[in-house]
């Protein structure tokens, strides 16, 4: 291995090495995975297989070669190979070799990913990629990104909240629990997030991720967003390419909601949001060095029994796995925990009753206390403020309410549709720094907003969630998200008094 890689060998497991739509029946591609060539192709029936590269003949590259029906032409003599990776066909000889053969790899297609089975002694598959539940689900959301590292280094992550402040600007973040079991590890943390990856930069939303982490190949991250009922799955596929470097390949899901033309919205925020987010990692993997006995302080997660876990995967020589290497947390001292007690009391004497702990934004002991922390349920769309008696005292006071800076040059349309007794239509056109409201509907609104008066009441007056509300289908958005998480900015509600 080179210089720079602490481990023996590429872990063992199945690896992600590309997505289904990526080969269709006929194709034949070659790709670069664990420092060798591996030929993939698709038979005409739709067969999918991965064969070594060299054609045991007289050494052709088969992903020159061409699929011919179910097999695969060797580009040379035309030595024909069958999806198992034997040759069935050699078109000047009666007799075939019973050596003429080259290794198919243990292959999977799974969710839309093609999947291989790596082994440092080549042997079989211990185990099954697990099959994720697709109803219900929006279709894969794709990304692949290439970046020197080793996969450990990915997964580890799931269990590092103390990076999640510095580098991904999580606020409280804890795990709630983590479970090992063979090749898995199930791992529950939850954590105030900003809600500006997801394009709203006024929210912090209650966040529970439930990952897991199947051998070194598989993350899969399954968002819940607690005060809003979304749950969204980030699918993380790291592969090793070569001893030092590394692809991973994203997928992004979302549960569907009531409400299909919303669901987009939404997936397509969150995959934005991985796009934005998830490479904040690779500057510090792909220069960081593995340091084999990490010097850990209290409040780092459980790095040390990830690391123990993780060993299962590689193959050691024997003397090393004797002498497994151990990330020990450092033991606190009594100045230190003394220390830590201090600034407990004393950020919560100065914490006001009711607001947010303070704390220094960089230091990492602190982090809990960083972020404003909400309880689950506080919305991300309502604000509490004072109460509206009518929707008709909304509408009336939102030329009053426009706040000129907030909008800097927006131009859009707000179009209300609110139905029921009470309901009645409404629109404000912001243009030029003004804001005009007016009573019926708009042409070519920018966002429309559909629901009943008496739940629109409730939202602006903090009684229902509006991004819950939006979620279930008890409310309709028409147009950009992010434009309707706005409005509380342009319109603040306390300035209706
Ligand atoms: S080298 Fe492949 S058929 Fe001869
Ligand atoms: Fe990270």
């Amino acid at each position: 291995m080179a210089a720079r890689s602490p481990f023996p060998s590429f872990p063992r497991g199945w690896f992600v090495i590309g997505f289904s739509p990526d080969i269709a029946p006929g194709e034949v591609k070659t790709v670069h995975y664990f420092s060798q060539d591996i030929v993939l192709f698709r038979t005409a029936s739709g067969v999918l297989s991965a064969v070594d590269r060299t054609c045991p003949h007289l050494g052709a590259h088969l992903g020159v070669g061409k699929v011919d029906g179910e097999c695969l032409r060797c580009p040379y003599h035309a030595w024909g190979y069958d999806a198992t990776g034997r040759c069935v066909d050699i078109p000047y000889a009666q007799k075939i070799p019973p050596k003429a053969a080259v290794r198919a790899w243990p292959l999977r297609e799974v969710n839309g990913c093609i999947l291989v089975w790596y082994c440092p002694r080549g042997e079989a598959p211990t185990w099954e990629p697990p099959v994720l539940e697709e109803d219900g689900w929006t279709a894969n959301q794709v990304v692949r990104w290439e970046l020197d590292g080793f996969v450990q280094d990915v997964a580890e992550n799931t269990v590092d909240t103390a990076h999640l402040w510095p580098v991904h600007h999580v606020g409280p973040a804890e795990v709630l629990s983590l479970e090992q079991q063979g090749h898995s590890m199930h791992v529950l943390l939850r954590m105030t997030a900003s809600g500006a990856p997801v394009e709203m930069p006024d929210e912090t939303h209650e966040v529970e991720l439930d990952v897991t982490v199947h051998g070194l190949g598989m993350v899969v991250s399954a968002t819940q967003v607690l005060n809003a009922d979304l749950r969204t799955r980030q699918r993380i596929y790291p592969v090793p390419i070569t001893e030092t470097r590394m692809a991973i390949f994203g997928v992004n899901n979302t549960r569907k909601m009531a409400d299909p033309a919303y669901t987009k919205e939404i997936d397509d925020i969150f995959y934005r949001a991985f796009l934005a987010d998830f490479p904040r990692d690779f500057p510090i993997w792909s220069t960081k060095t593995f340091v084999d006995r990490p010097v850990l302080a209290a409040g780092d997660g459980p790095i040390g029994k990830y690391r123990k876990w993780c060993r299962q995967f590689y193959d050691w020589p024997a003397e090393q796995a004797a002498a497994a290497p151990q990330a020990q947390p450092a033991p606190e001292g009594l100045i230190g925990r003394l220390t830590r007690v201090a600034r407990r009391i004393r950020d919560l004497a100065q914490k006001p009753v009711g607001a947010p702990a303070g704390g220094s934004a960089h230091d990492p002991d602190e982090q809990e206390l960083v972020a404003p922390k909400k309880r689950p349920g506080e919305g991300a769309v309502h604000v509490q403020a004072g109460r509206f008696p009518s929707v008709d005292s909304y509408f009336d006071t939102l030329e009053a309410r426009f706040d000129r800076a907030a909008a800097g040059d927006l131009e859009a349309v707000f179009q209300w549709v609110l139905t029921g007794d009470k309901g009645r239509q409404h629109f404000v056109e912001i243009r030029g720094g003004q804001a005009q409201s007016k009573p019926g509907s708009h042409p070519e609104p920018t966002l429309t907003i559909e629901m009943s008066a008496d739940d629109y009441l409730m939202m602006i007056n903090g009684e229902l969630n509006g991004a819950r509300a939006f979620s279930t289908g008890r409310g309709k958005l028409r147009g950009p998200v992010r434009l309707a998480m706005k409005m509380q900015r342009l319109f603040p509600l306390e300035r209706a008094v």
